[in-house]
């Protein structure tokens, strides 16, 4: 790594993370950058988020890594920074700058009776089991009933009500871990009902990851959403909501057919209870909506049960509190100007946010590239301003660590763990084979010195 005048730490080596070092790096300016993450695994949820099928979507992993290879930027991998690991104080002794790029990881809830059930499962917790976070080995979502609800209408919701209408076989094409596929084998799930509280011309799905439902070559999908369509609905001004309309318009034809398993979407339909048995979800009640005249939806008083094991809300995310800065419970996120922490609209020397901290959970991965870039241009303008840390040189950071009894995962390291998956991946005839056990994943990466 090259050694600059300035020191930068990125902490999270999510999109935005990896965009901000890329954008560091390109500035020309002396500035060296480390990239710390909690997890032995670089990519955030470009790793644990984006689903397994979307194979291409994860070919944007060649741009990303571009910082450390050749290794202009230290990657330092197992490093939480807040408690458990390396507290926010003591990194700044390291630094002239911070950029926090940590995401949004808390899922939102419904705020409905019974949603502490077993079986009741945030999209974050369900589609970090089926992507091998190490954190979720152990979340083990029922999968042993026939109906499975998914509320939401956003892409989240899509991803997780199409793993779920897969077959094992299609499956087993994808990096998902062993024990997940093996869970998706044995899986008894047939009808998977997905609960949108307003009407088709409302989602938020975009047309390309809608289309994918209806290309499901072993489920069928159905449109219930109580003959609006049929009635005919505003056209929307936006395209994408009307090649959404297109699509779901045509689907309202569809009929059950001998498909092994099916996905409905059913519009105007809120959860308001989840019901149990033996303290794990048995079905769940919903409200049927109606759209008002002004454009909104209201509940009708109506309740219908959908009976169901499982109920994934994909809901929306929140970001974690970073402890030792300001934080906006309202909106999940770190108050900010274009990039700059800000207390009470006053700057926090040398702390900047990008990625879903900054802005919420919303975007696609390109948008992360945009929001860095704003972040970056601030963190240069600063730079020559701020204060030199107590400790600058590379070396004191990494003594800092192994007080604390961290042994961090080096770019190296992660190529090891990053060939072991693709060696396990040779054997399903997969890409890749996710190692998903924290140890194993400590084990790949630093080799025979693992300890
Ligand atoms: C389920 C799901 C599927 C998605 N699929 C797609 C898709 O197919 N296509 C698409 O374009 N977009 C997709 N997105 C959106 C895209 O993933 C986000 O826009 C993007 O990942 C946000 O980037 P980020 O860097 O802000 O956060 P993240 O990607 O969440 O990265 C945050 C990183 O910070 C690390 N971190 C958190 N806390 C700490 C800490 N205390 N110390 C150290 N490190 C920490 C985390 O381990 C993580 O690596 C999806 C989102 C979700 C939720
Ligand atoms: N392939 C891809 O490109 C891809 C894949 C996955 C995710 N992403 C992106 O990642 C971001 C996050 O996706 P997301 O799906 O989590 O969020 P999202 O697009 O914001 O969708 C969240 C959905 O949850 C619904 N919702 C919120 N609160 C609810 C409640 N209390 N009851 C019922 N429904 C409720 C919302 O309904 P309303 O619309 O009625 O508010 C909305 O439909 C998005 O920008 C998305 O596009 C992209």
């Amino acid at each position: 790594m090259e050694h600059g005048q300035f020191r930068v730490a990125v902490i999270g080596a999510g999109p935005s993370g990896l965009y901000a070092a890329a954008a560091l790096l390109a500035s020309g300016e002396p500035v060296s950058v480390e990239v710390l993450d909690r997890l032995p695994a670089p990519y955030g949820l470009v790793r644990y988020g984006v689903a397994p099928d979307h194979v291409k979507m994860k070919s944007v992993i060649r741009v990303l890594q571009r910082p450390f290879d050749p290794a202009h930027v230290e990657f330092l991998g197992g490093v939480r920074v807040g408690e458990g690991g390396i507290g926010l104080d003591e990194l700044r002794e390291h630094f002239h700058a911070i950029v926090h790029a940590t995401g949004s990881s808390v899922d939102r809830e419904l705020g409905v009776p019974g949603e502490g059930l077993a079986g009741s499962l945030g999209s974050g917790a369900f589609v970090s089991w089926y992507c091998g976070h190490p954190d979720f080995t152990q979340v083990d979502p029922p999968l042993d009933h026939p109906g499975v609800a998914v509320v939401g209408a956003g892409n989240v919701a899509l991803d997780v009500a199409r793993v779920l209408a897969k077959t094992a076989d299609e499956m087993a094409e994808t990096d998902v871990p062993g024990p997940v596929l093996d869970a998706l084998r044995d899986s008894a799930v047939r009808d998977v009902h997905v609960l949108i509280r307003r009407g088709p011309q409302h989602v938020r799905f975009t047309p390309a990851e809608l289309n994918q439902i209806g290309d499901l070559a072993h489920a069928d999908v159905l449109v219930h959403d109580d003959g609006l369509l049929a009635a005919g609905v505003e056209e929307p001004a936006e395209r994408r909501q009307k090649q959404n309309l297109a699509m779901l318009t045509e689907w309202t034809g569809n009929a059950a057919g001998d498909a092994p398993r099916r996905v409905h979407l059913r519009f105007l339909r809120t959860p308001v209870r989840l019901l149990g048995e033996d303290g794990r979800v048995s079905g769940v009640v919903v409200e049927r909506n109606e759209i008002t005249e002004d454009g909104r939806v209201r509940g009708t008083g109506v309740l219908e049960t959908l009976d169901v094991g499982l109920v994934v809300r994909a809901i929306g995310y929140a970001g974690e509190p970073i402890p030792g800065l300001p934080f906006d419970a309202a909106t999940g996120t770190v108050p900010n100007e274009a990039g700059r922490v800000v207390d009470g609209g006053v700057p926090v020397p040398g702390a900047y946010v990008t990625g879903w901290i900054k802005r919420g959970p919303t975007g696609v991965i390109g948008t992360n590239k945009g929001d860095a870039g704003e972040t970056v241009k601030a963190v240069l303008e600063d730079l020559p301003t701020l204060p030199a840390p107590a400790h600058p040189e590379p070396t004191a950071l990494r003594s800092a660590l192994t007080a604390h009894g961290i042994r961090p995962v080096d770019w190296t390291a992660w190529l090891r763990l990053d060939a072991e998956e693709v060696r396990r991946g040779g054997q399903r005839g997969a890409e890749r084979v996710k190692v998903a056990e924290l140890a194993e994943m400590l084990d790949a990466a630093h080799g025979a010195q693992a300890t």
